[in-house]
């Protein structure tokens, strides 16, 4: 056996690792976006356009915050395919300003208004998307003085449940930690009861704004 055959051997059965971002895995996290965009589940034709889930929810963070970012990847070494994500950023007023300036414009004018139905209504309507994804200040909590951050984290099916979420959220913890950010929040759907059993398990807990429509959770990244 050659020598790199060895260590690909060897990589392999180490099983997933996370890195860093690179912008090379851009399309393979608005991939696993859409793959994990409905209620934790496949969004994949739910809205006219693919892209949608994506360019609100994932791509807006690795192009603001890329070294807030970090992937899981397959067994196989840190060449091998990305599976999951955690997607971070530590201030998320200056977030909002930079969405506003950067982000916004673009995407209206790429999605000026809804497409043709898809037949599959989702509660998060495509209007109501695309509201979202022209308009900053939804991101702006009560809480943004005490809880500055926030995050999004995905992962496909196949690497969900083996511990990996949680080294996601302790990895981007500690990345936040050591900038001196305090404290982190997240927003989620209401229907994704895995995702909430999840956070709870990892000790978020609800913060005042948190209703039971729209669940909003913090955490110390200490
Ligand atoms: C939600 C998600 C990020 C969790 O990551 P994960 O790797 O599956 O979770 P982990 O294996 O790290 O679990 C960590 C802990 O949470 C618990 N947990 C995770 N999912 C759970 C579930 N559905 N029900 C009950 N407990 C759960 C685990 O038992 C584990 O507890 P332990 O560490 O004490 O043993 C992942 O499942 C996922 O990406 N789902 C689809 C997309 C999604 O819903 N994203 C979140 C949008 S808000």
């Amino acid at each position: 056996m050659t020598a790199a055959r060895e260590r690909s051997d060897a990589a392999a059965a180490a099983g997933p690792v996370i890195r860093p971002y690179r912008p090379a895995d851009r399309d393979a996290i608005a991939r696993i976006c859409l793959l994990t965009a409905a209620g934790g589940g496949d969004a994949t034709g739910v809205y006219s356009d693919d892209t949608l889930m994506p360019e609100v929810y994932a791509l807006p963070y690795v192009d603001y915050a890329p070294d807030l970012a970090f992937v899981v990847v397959g067994g196989g070494g840190d060449e091998a395919p990305v599976l999951g994500y955690v997607l971070g950023v530590a201030d998320t007023a200056d977030f909002i300003e930079w969405y506003r300036r950067e982000w916004a414009p673009g995407f209206r004018r790429r999605h000026p208004t809804p497409g043709a139905p898809t037949g599959r209504d989702p509660a998060y309507s495509e209007a109501q998307l695309l509201a979202d994804g022209g308009d900053p200040e939804r991101m702006r909590i009560p809480e943004l003085d005490d809880y500055p951050a926030h995050l999004h984290i995905d992962l496909l099916p196949e690497l969900q449940g083996r511990g990996l979420g949680r080294l996601l959220i302790d990895t981007l913890r500690a990345a936040l930690a050591e900038r001196g950010v305090e404290r982190l929040h997240l927003g989620m759907d209401a229907a994704n009861s895995g995702a909430r059993a999840f956070y709870d398990r990892l000790g978020f807990h609800e913060l005042p704004s948190s209703t039971p429509d729209a669940p909003r959770l913090g955490i110390g990244t200490r």
